[in-house]
């Protein structure tokens, strides 16, 4: 019998336990795939007592992750304790440094010190594999690695956070606030441990600037990233865009612009007949445009306890059917010597259409002033509604719905500040971008 691939997992969470429950039940099948056994020879978690649902008593515990990522008991140290810092970061590096291959679903560690990590894998002839640290299931670092090498890529962009995406298709379809769509998000083991990584939108970005640095080959860059989460969606929002027929996602976009790369995530306006708009709930999509391949749309399951082992344990299958001393995959797709410095195309220059929804007084020359001042930035309109007031009193403010054509966000930061100055607005405008698939 061949020798079996022992692993040490730190990390027993909704995500450790489900990988342990898996690789327990189809120990048979995975053996048979993999062309040898995958054993827990050894865990971590910070608490030993807690009931998991899994039968742990054969197998070594640690306190100590970088105990763990220590022990020459194993032969691949699996992260799934998350966070940027320590523990994590100490004990990727412990196991990384002494050459052993390291599996991890932690993308706040990538973005932060993936760079790093990757030189020390790479001089240690380790690979470092982190399927799961993006789109959960959805095998997007795969491709972007390993399959489409030669393709030139223009924009990956996509539904990254399954919390988010949970919230804004609960709050549409079912009419619910957005504390109890989160709620539910958290209950369901969807959420991060602190959910304002969720709905702020850097859990996106961490998984952007992991994209950006694969899909263009240059250093992961996560401060060039425009943020903004999705707190200040109201359902006025969400009802507006769906009668001007758009629907509000939380995407992460990275795209090649003549001044550089620019990486944003924000609440965005797609098309209602597009794909990318059909995905709902949990369900994380990537799309990828490419001049070989054309534009690839994934979509799957991005959060949750067996979405995200299933990624983990086909990186972990990967090492068990590698060959000692065989080529290892560059963790950025290329060796960390040739990714180029990420030149940031500021956000001030990003072009594209734009939603604005605007309270007003409801007086004489307000509607024909909101154009005025469109007009005065160059900004042609698609359409300009008056939405209809919940009540008839004459002095209740008006609500203005405006969406441009293609203008660039100065053009749109100007005309706001106008708008604000011109003493009629209640409020703040509500600007939403808006994003169009190349092809759907
Ligand atoms: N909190 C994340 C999400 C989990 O909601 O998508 C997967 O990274």
């Amino acid at each position: 019998m061949t020798e079996p691939l022992k692993i040490g997992i730190a990390g027993l969470g909704t995500v450790g336990a489900a990988l342990v429950g898996i690789l327990q039940t189809r120990r048979a099948e995975l053996a048979v795939s993999c062309g040898r056994p995958i054993e827990i020879a050894a865990v971590s978690a910070r608490d030993r007592g807690r009931d998991r649902g899994v039968d742990l008593s054969a197998v070594s515990w640690f306190d100590d992750p970088v105990e763990l990522a220590r022990t020459a008991e194993i032969d691949v140290f699996v992260e799934l304790m998350g966070g940027a810092g320590d523990p994590a970061l100490s004990a990727v590096e412990a196991a990384l440094s002494r050459g052993l291959h390291v599996v991890t679903a932690n993308k706040a560690l990538l973005s932060s010190h993936g760079l790093r990590l990757a030189a020390i894998a790479e001089g240690e002839g380790a690979l470092l594999n982190y399927e799961a640290a993006v789109a959960g299931g959805i095998p997007v670092i795969k491709a972007l690695r390993e399959s489409l090498t030669g393709n030139r890529i223009s924009r990956v962009y996509g539904i990254m956070n399954g919390t988010c995406n949970y919230i804004l298709t609960k709050m549409e379809k079912e009419g619910l606030s957005f504390e109890a769509c989160l709620k539910e998000a958290q209950r369901l083991g969807y959420a991060e441990v602190d959910p304002a990584f969720d709905i702020e939108g850097n859990d996106t970005a961490h998984k952007l600037s992991i994209l950006t640095s694969l899909a263009f080959g240059t250093a992961i860059a996560a401060d060039d990233i425009y943020l903004e989460g999705i707190t200040n969606i109201s359902i006025e929002d969400i009802h507006a865009a769906a009668d001007l027929g758009y629907r509000i996602k939380l995407l992460g976009v990275a795209q090649r612009t003549e001044s550089g790369i620019e990486q944003r995530v924000h609440p965005t306006m797609v098309p209602r007949e597009s794909v990318i708009a059909q995905v709902d709930g949990v369900t994380n999509a990537v799309a990828i445009e490419s001049d070989i391949l054309g534009e690839l749309l994934m979509a799957g399951p991005g959060a949750g306890g067996n979405a995200t082992a299933s990624a983990v344990l086909g990186d972990i299958a990967d090492i068990a059917k590698s060959r000692p001393g065989a080529q290892t995959v560059p963790v950025f797709g290329r060796p960390v010597g040739e990714l180029t410095p990420s030149v940031k195309a500021e956000m001030q220059s990003h072009e594209g259409g734009y939603f604005i929804r605007l309270t007003v007084a409801d007086r004489t020359g307000v509607f024909a002033g909101i154009a005025t001042r469109m007009a005065e930035n160059n900004i042609s309109l698609e359409s300009i509604v008056q939405r209809p007031k919940h009540h008839d009193r004459t002095d209740a403010p008006q609500t203005i719905v405006l969406v441009t054509h293609a203008t660039t966000e100065d053009s749109v930061r100007r005309a706001a500040a106008s708008i604000r100055s011109d003493g009629y607005l209640f409020g703040e405008p509500q600007v939403i971008r808006i994003e169009r698939p190349r092809t759907r």
